[in-house]
Protein backbone atom coordinates (compact mmCIF):
# COMPACT_ATOMS: atom_id res chain seq x y z
CA UNK A 1 0.00 0.00 0.00
CA UNK A 2 1.31 3.74 -0.84
CA UNK A 3 0.84 5.95 2.00
CA UNK A 4 -0.94 9.56 0.81
CA UNK A 5 1.59 12.11 1.06
CA UNK A 6 1.42 14.53 3.79
CA UNK A 7 0.69 17.42 3.47
CA UNK A 8 -1.87 17.20 1.21
CA UNK A 9 -3.00 20.59 -1.18
CA UNK A 10 -5.92 22.65 0.08
CA UNK A 11 -8.13 23.21 -2.97
CA UNK A 12 -9.85 25.80 -1.04
CA UNK A 13 -7.48 28.45 0.87
CA UNK A 14 -9.64 28.39 4.16
CA UNK A 15 -10.38 25.10 4.42
CA UNK A 16 -8.20 22.16 5.15
CA UNK A 17 -7.06 20.10 2.34
CA UNK A 18 -10.24 17.40 1.74
CA UNK A 19 -8.63 14.28 1.86
CA UNK A 20 -7.91 15.02 5.76
CA UNK A 21 -11.93 14.94 5.88
CA UNK A 22 -11.49 11.49 4.38
CA UNK A 23 -8.87 9.76 6.71
CA UNK A 24 -11.32 11.09 9.82
CA UNK A 25 -13.80 9.19 8.57
CA UNK A 26 -11.98 6.13 8.02
CA UNK A 27 -9.17 6.34 10.92
CA UNK A 28 -5.79 6.93 11.97
CA UNK A 29 -3.54 6.12 8.89
CA UNK A 30 0.25 6.43 7.77
CA UNK A 31 0.98 9.33 5.34
CA UNK A 32 4.37 9.91 3.70
CA UNK A 33 6.71 13.08 4.46
CA UNK A 34 9.45 14.59 2.04
CA UNK A 35 11.79 12.27 3.34
CA UNK A 36 10.09 9.34 2.81
CA UNK A 37 9.29 8.62 6.36
CA UNK A 38 6.05 7.03 7.23
CA UNK A 39 4.78 8.24 10.51
CA UNK A 40 0.88 8.01 11.53
CA UNK A 41 -1.62 10.83 10.75
CA UNK A 42 -4.47 11.09 13.86
CA UNK A 43 -7.49 13.44 12.66
CA UNK A 44 -10.58 13.14 15.09
CA UNK A 45 -11.20 15.35 17.66
CA UNK A 46 -10.89 12.68 20.34
CA UNK A 47 -7.55 11.40 19.13
CA UNK A 48 -5.71 14.64 18.36
CA UNK A 49 -6.61 15.51 22.13
CA UNK A 50 -5.58 12.33 23.56
CA UNK A 51 -2.54 12.42 21.65
CA UNK A 52 -1.65 16.46 22.71
CA UNK A 53 -2.31 15.56 26.17
CA UNK A 54 -0.13 11.98 26.29
CA UNK A 55 3.51 13.29 27.59
CA UNK A 56 5.04 9.76 26.37
CA UNK A 57 4.69 11.78 22.91
CA UNK A 58 7.47 13.35 23.01
CA UNK A 59 7.92 16.97 21.06
CA UNK A 60 11.62 16.58 20.68
CA UNK A 61 12.63 16.19 17.10
CA UNK A 62 16.76 15.28 17.81
CA UNK A 63 14.65 12.00 18.78
CA UNK A 64 14.85 9.15 16.26
CA UNK A 65 11.40 8.80 14.11
CA UNK A 66 10.11 12.43 14.81
CA UNK A 67 8.35 13.30 11.57
CA UNK A 68 10.31 16.65 10.88
CA UNK A 69 8.59 19.17 8.33
CA UNK A 70 11.75 19.79 7.02
CA UNK A 71 15.49 18.97 6.83
CA UNK A 72 17.17 20.32 10.31
CA UNK A 73 14.52 21.61 11.73
CA UNK A 74 14.49 22.34 15.11
CA UNK A 75 18.31 21.87 15.20
CA UNK A 76 18.71 24.64 17.77
CA UNK A 77 15.21 24.61 19.83
CA UNK A 78 13.32 26.59 22.26
CA UNK A 79 10.95 25.29 24.81
CA UNK A 80 8.23 24.39 22.60
CA UNK A 81 10.73 21.32 21.63
CA UNK A 82 11.41 19.99 25.16
CA UNK A 83 10.01 17.75 26.98
CA UNK A 84 9.93 17.20 30.81
CA UNK A 85 11.79 19.20 33.38
CA UNK A 86 13.65 21.41 30.44
CA UNK A 87 10.52 22.45 29.22
CA UNK A 88 8.48 23.06 32.54
CA UNK A 89 11.56 24.87 33.99
CA UNK A 90 10.99 27.48 31.15
CA UNK A 91 7.62 27.57 30.73
CA UNK A 92 7.37 27.97 34.47
CA UNK A 93 9.60 31.23 33.96
CA UNK A 94 6.76 32.61 31.72
CA UNK A 95 3.52 31.83 33.14
CA UNK A 96 2.66 34.75 35.54
CA UNK A 97 3.46 37.02 32.35
CA UNK A 98 0.30 35.65 30.18
CA UNK A 99 -2.31 35.22 32.73
CA UNK A 100 -5.61 36.61 31.63
CA UNK A 101 -5.09 39.27 34.61
CA UNK A 102 -1.81 40.19 33.71
CA UNK A 103 -2.64 40.42 29.49
CA UNK A 104 -5.90 42.76 30.94
CA UNK A 105 -3.38 45.62 31.98
CA UNK A 106 -2.24 45.82 27.75
CA UNK A 107 -5.93 46.42 27.42
CA UNK A 108 -4.87 50.22 27.35
CA UNK A 109 -1.59 50.06 24.60
CA UNK A 110 -4.09 47.74 22.62
CA UNK A 111 -6.63 49.98 21.88
CA UNK A 112 -4.46 52.34 21.29
CA UNK A 113 -2.32 51.66 19.02
CA UNK A 114 -5.57 49.72 17.06
CA UNK A 115 -6.67 53.34 16.85
CA UNK A 116 -3.10 54.97 15.64
CA UNK A 117 -3.10 52.27 12.86
CA UNK A 118 -7.00 52.70 11.69
CA UNK A 119 -6.07 56.69 12.02
CA UNK A 120 -3.09 55.73 9.55
CA UNK A 121 -5.17 53.86 6.92
CA UNK A 122 -6.07 56.93 5.32
CA UNK A 123 -6.03 56.03 1.40
CA UNK A 124 -7.37 52.93 -0.59
CA UNK A 125 -7.05 50.95 -1.52
CA UNK A 126 -4.61 49.92 1.48
CA UNK A 127 -2.84 46.45 2.65
CA UNK A 128 -4.48 45.21 5.61
CA UNK A 129 -1.31 42.96 6.41
CA UNK A 130 1.39 45.41 6.55
CA UNK A 131 -0.99 48.38 7.40
CA UNK A 132 -2.92 46.72 10.32
CA UNK A 133 -2.46 43.09 10.88
CA UNK A 134 1.27 42.46 10.85
CA UNK A 135 2.08 46.08 12.97
CA UNK A 136 -0.43 45.47 15.99
CA UNK A 137 0.91 41.93 17.36
CA UNK A 138 4.57 43.39 16.63
CA UNK A 139 4.25 46.33 18.58
CA UNK A 140 2.64 44.87 21.34
CA UNK A 141 5.06 41.93 21.81
CA UNK A 142 7.87 44.48 21.44
CA UNK A 143 6.53 46.44 23.92
CA UNK A 144 6.45 43.26 25.99
CA UNK A 145 9.80 42.12 25.44
CA UNK A 146 11.64 45.17 25.56
CA UNK A 147 12.65 45.25 21.95
CA UNK A 148 12.90 48.19 19.88
CA UNK A 149 10.15 48.29 17.37
CA UNK A 150 12.43 50.15 14.80
CA UNK A 151 13.92 47.15 14.60
CA UNK A 152 10.57 45.41 13.14
CA UNK A 153 11.47 45.06 9.25
CA UNK A 154 14.89 43.08 10.37
CA UNK A 155 12.94 40.47 12.69
CA UNK A 156 9.64 40.27 10.93
CA UNK A 157 11.89 39.35 8.07
CA UNK A 158 13.77 36.75 9.87
CA UNK A 159 10.84 35.68 11.76
CA UNK A 160 9.18 34.75 7.97
CA UNK A 161 12.28 33.34 6.90
CA UNK A 162 12.85 31.11 9.76
CA UNK A 163 9.73 29.73 9.61
CA UNK A 164 10.09 28.81 5.87
CA UNK A 165 12.81 27.01 7.00
CA UNK A 166 15.92 29.37 6.47
CA UNK A 167 19.11 28.40 8.86
CA UNK A 168 20.54 31.55 8.27
CA UNK A 169 18.09 33.69 9.34
CA UNK A 170 17.67 32.28 12.86
CA UNK A 171 21.70 32.81 13.52
CA UNK A 172 20.86 36.12 12.28
CA UNK A 173 17.85 36.21 14.50
CA UNK A 174 19.57 34.58 17.59
CA UNK A 175 22.55 37.05 17.46
CA UNK A 176 20.78 40.06 17.59
CA UNK A 177 18.86 38.75 20.55
CA UNK A 178 21.72 37.71 22.30
CA UNK A 179 23.17 41.29 21.76
CA UNK A 180 19.94 42.71 23.21
CA UNK A 181 20.28 40.01 25.98
CA UNK A 182 23.72 41.83 26.97
CA UNK A 183 22.75 45.06 26.86
CA UNK A 184 19.74 44.10 29.40
CA UNK A 185 22.06 42.43 31.76
CA UNK A 186 24.37 46.04 31.31
CA UNK A 187 21.20 47.75 31.76
CA UNK A 188 17.78 46.02 33.05
CA UNK A 189 14.35 48.03 32.25
CA UNK A 190 10.88 47.12 33.03
CA UNK A 191 10.48 44.88 30.26
CA UNK A 192 9.79 40.98 29.93
CA UNK A 193 13.81 40.38 28.25
CA UNK A 194 15.11 42.02 31.41
CA UNK A 195 12.87 39.77 33.94
CA UNK A 196 14.35 36.75 32.40
CA UNK A 197 17.73 37.78 32.81
CA UNK A 198 17.32 38.55 36.26
CA UNK A 199 15.98 34.53 37.02
CA UNK A 200 18.65 32.33 38.35
CA UNK A 201 16.56 29.36 36.91
CA UNK A 202 17.55 30.77 33.52
CA UNK A 203 20.66 30.37 31.42
CA UNK A 204 21.78 33.03 29.58
CA UNK A 205 21.13 30.79 26.31
CA UNK A 206 17.61 30.01 27.89
CA UNK A 207 16.80 33.32 27.99
CA UNK A 208 18.05 33.98 24.28
CA UNK A 209 16.23 31.05 22.78
CA UNK A 210 12.66 32.12 24.45
CA UNK A 211 12.78 35.24 23.65
CA UNK A 212 13.33 34.38 19.62
CA UNK A 213 10.15 32.17 20.27
CA UNK A 214 8.44 34.85 22.08
CA UNK A 215 9.48 36.90 19.64
CA UNK A 216 8.30 35.00 16.45
CA UNK A 217 5.21 33.12 17.88
CA UNK A 218 3.77 36.18 19.29
CA UNK A 219 3.86 38.68 16.01
CA UNK A 220 3.46 36.02 13.15
CA UNK A 221 0.37 33.98 14.32
CA UNK A 222 -2.01 36.55 14.84
CA UNK A 223 -0.57 38.67 12.15
CA UNK A 224 -2.03 36.00 9.99
CA UNK A 225 -5.28 35.25 11.83
CA UNK A 226 -6.20 39.08 12.05
CA UNK A 227 -5.69 38.87 8.21
CA UNK A 228 -7.75 35.62 7.54
CA UNK A 229 -10.37 36.44 10.01
CA UNK A 230 -10.47 39.81 8.03
CA UNK A 231 -11.36 37.83 5.00
CA UNK A 232 -13.47 35.35 6.81
CA UNK A 233 -15.29 37.71 7.92
CA UNK A 234 -15.89 39.09 4.62
CA UNK A 235 -16.99 36.33 3.14
CA UNK A 236 -19.54 36.04 5.88
CA UNK A 237 -21.02 40.03 5.65
CA UNK A 238 -24.06 39.33 7.86
CA UNK A 239 -22.14 37.80 10.56
CA UNK A 240 -19.71 40.42 9.79
CA UNK A 241 -22.03 43.00 10.58
CA UNK A 242 -23.68 41.39 13.68
CA UNK A 243 -19.92 41.83 14.72
CA UNK A 244 -19.55 45.31 14.07
CA UNK A 245 -22.68 46.07 15.49
CA UNK A 246 -22.09 44.77 18.91
CA UNK A 247 -22.18 40.86 18.59
CA UNK A 248 -19.71 39.35 21.54
CA UNK A 249 -16.14 39.78 20.08
CA UNK A 250 -14.78 36.68 22.54
CA UNK A 251 -17.06 34.36 21.05
CA UNK A 252 -16.60 35.02 17.29
CA UNK A 253 -12.78 35.18 17.88
CA UNK A 254 -13.12 31.40 19.13
CA UNK A 255 -15.33 31.01 16.42
CA UNK A 256 -12.47 32.24 13.62
CA UNK A 257 -9.68 30.41 15.50
CA UNK A 258 -11.58 26.87 15.31
CA UNK A 259 -12.02 27.46 11.74
CA UNK A 260 -8.80 28.87 10.33
CA UNK A 261 -6.59 26.73 12.59
CA UNK A 262 -3.71 28.61 11.40
CA UNK A 263 -1.24 26.64 12.54
CA UNK A 264 -1.55 24.17 10.71
CA UNK A 265 0.36 20.87 8.98
CA UNK A 266 -0.23 19.12 12.43
CA UNK A 267 1.41 19.16 15.76
CA UNK A 268 4.41 16.58 15.57
CA UNK A 269 5.13 14.55 18.07
CA UNK A 270 7.45 11.16 18.82
CA UNK A 271 6.04 7.76 21.15
CA UNK A 272 8.76 7.03 23.31
CA UNK A 273 6.93 3.53 24.43
CA UNK A 274 4.20 1.29 22.42
CA UNK A 275 0.86 3.90 23.03
CA UNK A 276 -2.53 2.69 21.80
CA UNK A 277 -4.60 5.36 20.11
CA UNK A 278 -8.19 4.70 18.97
CA UNK A 279 -7.82 1.49 16.52
CA UNK A 280 -3.89 1.56 16.43
CA UNK A 281 -1.12 0.64 18.16
CA UNK A 282 2.00 3.15 17.43
CA UNK A 283 5.25 1.71 18.87
CA UNK A 284 8.54 3.49 20.59
CA UNK A 285 9.94 5.44 17.77
CA UNK A 286 6.89 5.83 15.57
CA UNK A 287 6.12 9.49 14.45
CA UNK A 288 2.88 10.85 14.99
CA UNK A 289 1.18 13.94 13.73
CA UNK A 290 -1.87 15.36 15.05
CA UNK A 291 -3.85 17.34 12.62
CA UNK A 292 -5.68 20.44 14.64
CA UNK A 293 -7.06 21.85 11.29
CA UNK A 294 -8.83 18.21 10.69
CA UNK A 295 -9.93 17.67 14.93
CA UNK A 296 -11.42 21.22 14.59
CA UNK A 297 -13.99 20.41 11.39
CA UNK A 298 -14.90 16.86 13.16
CA UNK A 299 -18.74 17.04 12.54
CA UNK A 300 -19.22 14.49 15.88
CA UNK A 301 -17.96 17.42 18.01
CA UNK A 302 -19.02 20.65 15.66
CA UNK A 303 -22.26 20.46 14.33
CA UNK A 304 -21.94 22.63 10.61
CA UNK A 305 -18.42 22.26 10.97
CA UNK A 306 -17.26 23.72 7.96
CA UNK A 307 -19.50 27.09 8.13
CA UNK A 308 -18.56 30.47 10.48
CA UNK A 309 -21.35 30.43 13.33
CA UNK A 310 -19.44 33.61 15.72
CA UNK A 311 -22.26 32.66 17.94
CA UNK A 312 -21.18 28.67 18.34
CA UNK A 313 -20.75 28.00 21.80
CA UNK A 314 -19.42 25.83 23.48
CA UNK A 315 -16.56 25.93 20.98
CA UNK A 316 -13.43 23.99 22.60
CA UNK A 317 -11.53 23.85 19.73
CA UNK A 318 -7.84 22.72 19.71
CA UNK A 319 -6.14 25.69 17.81
CA UNK A 320 -3.80 27.02 20.72
CA UNK A 321 -2.92 22.83 21.06
CA UNK A 322 -3.77 20.57 23.85
CA UNK A 323 -1.95 19.19 26.40
CA UNK A 324 1.42 20.70 28.15
CA UNK A 325 2.19 22.20 25.43
CA UNK A 326 -0.99 24.53 24.98
CA UNK A 327 -0.52 27.38 23.44
CA UNK A 328 0.96 30.24 26.49
CA UNK A 329 0.69 33.21 24.59
CA UNK A 330 -3.38 32.36 24.01
CA UNK A 331 -4.53 35.30 26.16
CA UNK A 332 -2.77 37.44 24.18
CA UNK A 333 -3.92 36.15 20.95
CA UNK A 334 -7.28 36.36 21.86
CA UNK A 335 -7.35 39.96 23.68
CA UNK A 336 -5.57 41.62 20.23
CA UNK A 337 -8.50 39.56 17.97
CA UNK A 338 -11.45 40.48 20.02
CA UNK A 339 -10.08 44.41 20.09
CA UNK A 340 -8.84 44.23 16.47
CA UNK A 341 -12.01 42.55 14.37
CA UNK A 342 -14.34 45.25 15.74
CA UNK A 343 -12.67 48.50 15.70
CA UNK A 344 -11.44 47.72 11.85
CA UNK A 345 -15.15 46.53 11.08
CA UNK A 346 -16.62 49.65 13.04
CA UNK A 347 -14.20 51.83 11.70
CA UNK A 348 -14.95 51.11 8.10
CA UNK A 349 -18.15 50.11 7.96
CA UNK A 350 -18.44 49.50 3.66
CA UNK A 351 -14.69 47.30 4.24
CA UNK A 352 -14.57 45.20 1.03
CA UNK A 353 -11.66 43.15 -0.34
CA UNK A 354 -9.83 45.32 -3.12
CA UNK A 355 -8.83 42.17 -5.33
CA UNK A 356 -10.46 38.65 -6.43
CA UNK A 357 -9.57 35.78 -3.66
CA UNK A 358 -7.86 34.16 -6.42
CA UNK A 359 -5.20 36.72 -6.76
CA UNK A 360 -4.37 36.46 -3.17
CA UNK A 361 -0.98 34.27 -2.17
CA UNK A 362 -1.82 32.00 0.89
CA UNK A 363 1.48 30.28 2.47
CA UNK A 364 0.75 26.89 2.40
CA UNK A 365 3.93 25.24 2.95
CA UNK A 366 4.56 27.99 5.98
CA UNK A 367 3.66 25.86 9.51
CA UNK A 368 1.76 29.38 10.63
CA UNK A 369 -0.81 29.23 7.65
CA UNK A 370 -1.88 33.20 5.86
CA UNK A 371 -2.08 35.61 3.73
CA UNK A 372 0.65 37.72 2.38
CA UNK A 373 -1.05 40.85 1.31
CA UNK A 374 -4.44 41.34 1.50
CA UNK A 375 -5.48 44.63 -0.51
CA UNK A 376 -8.53 46.13 0.84
CA UNK A 377 -11.26 49.23 0.24
CA UNK A 378 -14.08 50.63 1.89
C1 LIG B 1 -3.69 33.26 17.09
C2 LIG B 1 -2.52 33.20 17.58
C3 LIG B 1 -1.80 31.96 18.04
C4 LIG B 1 -1.98 30.65 17.72
C5 LIG B 1 -3.03 30.06 16.78
C6 LIG B 1 -1.00 29.87 18.46
C7 LIG B 1 -0.88 28.50 18.41
C8 LIG B 1 -0.02 27.74 19.18
C9 LIG B 1 0.01 26.29 19.22
C10 LIG B 1 -0.84 25.36 18.37
C11 LIG B 1 0.95 25.92 20.13
C12 LIG B 1 1.27 24.47 20.58
C13 LIG B 1 2.45 23.86 19.91
C14 LIG B 1 2.60 22.35 20.17
O1 LIG B 1 1.74 21.71 20.76
O2 LIG B 1 3.61 21.80 19.72
C15 LIG B 1 1.53 27.14 20.66
C16 LIG B 1 2.54 27.18 21.59
C17 LIG B 1 3.12 28.35 22.02
N1 LIG B 1 2.71 29.64 21.74
FE1 LIG B 1 1.16 30.19 20.57
N2 LIG B 1 -0.23 30.73 19.20
C18 LIG B 1 -0.69 32.02 18.99
C19 LIG B 1 -0.20 33.18 19.56
C20 LIG B 1 0.83 33.24 20.44
C21 LIG B 1 1.34 34.45 21.05
C22 LIG B 1 0.77 35.83 20.85
C23 LIG B 1 2.42 34.07 21.83
C24 LIG B 1 3.34 34.88 22.70
C25 LIG B 1 3.26 36.05 23.06
C26 LIG B 1 2.55 32.63 21.73
C27 LIG B 1 3.50 31.90 22.37
C28 LIG B 1 3.56 30.51 22.39
C29 LIG B 1 4.54 29.75 23.13
C30 LIG B 1 5.65 30.33 24.00
C31 LIG B 1 4.28 28.39 22.90
C32 LIG B 1 5.04 27.19 23.46
C33 LIG B 1 4.35 26.64 24.67
C34 LIG B 1 4.99 25.37 25.22
O3 LIG B 1 5.64 24.63 24.46
O4 LIG B 1 4.82 25.13 26.42
N3 LIG B 1 1.59 32.16 20.88
N4 LIG B 1 0.90 28.22 20.09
Amino acid sequence: MTEPAFPMPRRCPLDPPAELGQIRETGITRVRLWDGSTPWLVTTYADVRAVLADRRFSSDPSRPGFPASRPHAGKARSFIRMDGADHARQRKALISDFTVRRVEALRPLIVETVNRLLDAMDRRPVDLVTAYALPLPSLVICHLLGVPYSDHEFFQRTSREMLSGSGDSRRELVGYLAALVTKKQAEPADDLISKLVGNDALSRRDVVSMSVLLLIAGHETTANMIALGTLTLLQNPSQAAELRDGADPATAVEELLRLLTIVHLGRRRVATEDIRVGEVLIRAGEGVIAAADAANRDPSVFENADSLDIHRRPNHHVTFGFGVHQCLGQPLARLELQIAYPALLRRFPTLRLAASVDELTFRTTMPVYGVDALPVTW
